[in-house]
């Protein structure tokens, strides 16, 4: 149990709330269990028709917690099995559809988990970044795989070699959010679509989502692997260390 993961289910749309906002919504093994778990629980439950992914309106996630990642370091080998690459197995499989709203900071995973979602809508203060390859790390969360297929292959590159920030209408050119919608109005406007997309016919939201999944889903799976893989094997490589260490340096500084 954690109180930085809230979950409520209403009008068959169960909602999960990052939330931890002293830490950017940094995400710790505790919270991506709990997120798992909730994922769970809605995908298994009939009353369920959506689920609904998000933070506040200045934070979505700042991504995996860096402190984590420095003890993962220190435990050569560990990527494989961990809270985070279940959260991310539990993402992809997800039977039913995913709506997610993005406002302020989205990095690392929390952006490349919305490659997985149906309906992304994002606030215009989002900032987007992957910034796995200036952490020393390797692209995770079938990143390396969805966002050529999305974003085309230029961007793609761009966004995971340099790992720069990038902004809400960026996002919306690549691709990788629907619509950039005031922030005053993200959660409001998301949830609208969440229940929109619950009134359906289940069924064929059913068949429609697992369609759009098939043709890559063999590859997903096992790019994922070998990036889980990697990456573990990356968070104990020196380059990794020291970008770590000195993003807690500045903060002493
Ligand atoms: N892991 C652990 N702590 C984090 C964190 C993360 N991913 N992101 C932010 N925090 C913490 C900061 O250490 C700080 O804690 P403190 O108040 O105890 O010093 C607090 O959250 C606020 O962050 P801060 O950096 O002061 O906010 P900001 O608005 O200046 O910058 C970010 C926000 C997200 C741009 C910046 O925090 C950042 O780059 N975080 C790291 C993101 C990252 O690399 N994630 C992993 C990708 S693989």
């Amino acid at each position: 149990m954690t109180e930085n993961v809230r979950t409520s289910t209403a009008d068959r749309v169960a909602e999960i709330e990052i939330h931890r906002p002293d830490k950017k919504n940094a995400l710790t093994g505790e919270m991506y269990d709990a997120m798992s778990d909730a994922f769970g629980r809605a995908d298994g439950d009939p009353e369920v028709r959506v689920i609904f992914l998000h933070g506040q309106p200045a934070c979505f996630t700042s991504g995996n917690d860096l402190a984590d990642f420095l003890a993962a370091g220190e435990a050569p080998g560990r990527g494989v099995g961990t809270p985070a690459s279940r959260f991310l197995g539990v993402i992809r499989t997800a039977k039913k559809p995913v709506v997610a709203a993005v406002g302020g900071v989205a990095v690392g995973i929390g952006t490349t988990m919305l490659l997985h979602c149906e309906l992304v809508y994002a606030a215009p203060n989002a900032r987007f970044q992957m910034p796995f390859v200036p952490l020393g790390l390797a692209p995770e969360g079938g990143s390396s795989l969805l966002l050529p297929m999305v974003a085309g292959y230029q961007r793609a590159a761009e966004m995971l070699l340099l790992g720069r920030p990038f902004g809400a209408e960026k996002a919306l050119a690549a691709g990788i959010v629907n619509e950039v919608v005031p922030e005053d109005r993200l959660i409001a406007h998301a949830r609208d679509a969440a229940l929109a997309v619950a009134a359906l016919a289940p069924e064929s939201v059913r068949i429609t989502k697992e369609w759009l999944k098939r043709p890559y889903a063999g590859a997903l799976e096992e790019r994922m692997a070998e990036e889980i893989r990697v990456f573990g094997e990356r968070l104990s490589s020196p380059e990794a260390k020291a970008a770590m260490a000195a993003f807690f340096a500045r903060k002493k500084a």
